[in-house]
């Protein structure tokens, strides 16, 4: 599979090994099943590139499935509640599920995790990272020691903790809470869902637009994220319990600040980053809920699409969880949502032209 990321400007090296750093770390976590052992991901740069650095034309990135081709697969007779299979067949007028799943999985998120790597490294040099973790598993969910978040908690060690984790976590002591959560529902033959967070540090103020409904930065990136199949929830900062409180408990404070890159500081970042659909260069911070795997091993209800009887639905090599890979797709959708955005606001034909742009953005900040 392939994805062509256009509009990287000129001049930006690429390190190709940390993209496949990535794409390993999306085919890692507790819960994964056989597909994922078949498969080494690598990217392979088809486009845009010359001596390691971008050239300004499309940047075409392959990563190749190396398990089967389509027609060797076998029949998906009965579609599997959960998946695209029975929409996709009443849409196109298959009656083979197979023609359905096979974009419809999740495979697609390989070549948009090497896209987003892309992206991390455009923002990278600008102080900016995307750092995705996995905050419950099964309803388990991750308990922060108390008044602080487990990112704070964590603080520099951050990826250190995530690394050891089986999850990509931040919570050693629940490790093992979580194994057993996996374990039971494969001995039940069941699936688990989830919650992750995505934090982004070192954004600058006035990323995104409230120009137009659809340019606001919140709608970019709730379309980000819920473009990742299985999302069932996206919340920003407080989320849902901006709702509940009353405004004095939800709104963050505006201070006085001196020394800083700017003369504002804020008492809180209970908006997660955002307001008015910009970045107010707080911490963005966003979660999203994950539905179970819709494969079961126990079966589904469902129906024989040839002869119309009932019985389980097709049963697919398949994951218990795969929350901690969906963590991971998030870091990539949410950095190419911030890439596009920062470019809208510093872009240019070269990275240097980038970078003029968004000093003179700096100065102009600093003397307001
Ligand atoms: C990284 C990732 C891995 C997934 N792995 C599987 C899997 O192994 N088996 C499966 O049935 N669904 C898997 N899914 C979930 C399905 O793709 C998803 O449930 C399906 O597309 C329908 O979801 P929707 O109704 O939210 O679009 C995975 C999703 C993600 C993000």
């Amino acid at each position: 599979m392939a994805a062509v990321v256009q509009g990287v400007p000129a001049g930006l090296p690429l390190d190709l090994e940390a993209i496949d750093a990535d794409l390993a770390r999306r085919q890692e976590g507790y819960g994964r099943g056989g597909r994922m052992k078949i498969e080494t991901d690598r990217v392979e740069v088809l486009s845009g590139l010359k001596g390691g650095v971008t050239l300004g034309s499309p940047l075409t990135l392959l990563v190749r499935n190396k398990d089967s081709v389509i027609e060797k697969l076998p029949q998906v007779a009965a579609p599997r509640p959960g998946h695209a299979d029975l929409a996709g067949c009443m849409k196109y007028g298959h009656r083979d599920g197979r023609a359905v799943l096979e974009r419809a999985s999740a495979r697609e998120t390989a070549p948009r995790v090497a896209a987003g790597a892309v992206a991390r490294q455009l923002l990278a040099p600008f102080g900016i990272e995307v750092f995705a973790y996995v905050l419950e598993v099964g309803g388990v969910p991750a308990s922060p020691p108390d008044g602080q978040s487990l990112w704070d908690a964590a603080g520099d060690r951050r990826h250190e903790v995530r690394a050891a984790s089986a999850f990509h976590g931040l919570d050693p002591e629940l490790e093992e809470a979580w194994i057993g959560a996996v374990d039971a529902a494969r001995e039940q033959k069941d699936s688990l869902g989830g919650v992750f967070e995505v934090r982004v540090s070192g954004l600058p103020p006035g990323l995104g637009s409230y120009q137009a409904g659809p340019d606001r930065l919140t709608a970019r990136l709730g379309a980000a994220l819920f473009s990742i199949p299985a999302i069932k929830g996206v919340e920003v900062g407080l989320g849902f319990e901006a709702g509940r409180r009353p405004g004095s408990r939800v709104h963050d404070p505006i201070l006085p600040a001196e020394g800083g890159s700017t003369r504002f500081r804020r008492g809180s970042n209970r908006a997660g980053g955002l307001e008015g659909g910009l970045t107010t260069g707080e911490d963005l911070v966003l979660r999203a809920a994950m539905k179970p795997i819709p494969s079961l091993r126990q079966g589904m209800p469902s129906v024989d699409m040839e002869s119309g009887e009932a019985r389980d639905a097709t049963y697919q090599r398949s994951d218990v969880t795969s929350v901690p890979a969906a963590s991971v797709v998030a870091e990539a959708v949410v950095a190419l949502a911030l890439a596009e955005a920062f470019l809208d606001k510093y872009g240019g034909d070269s990275f240097e032209q980038v970078r003029a742009s968004w000093d003179y953005h700096r100065g102009q900040l600093r003397d307001l």
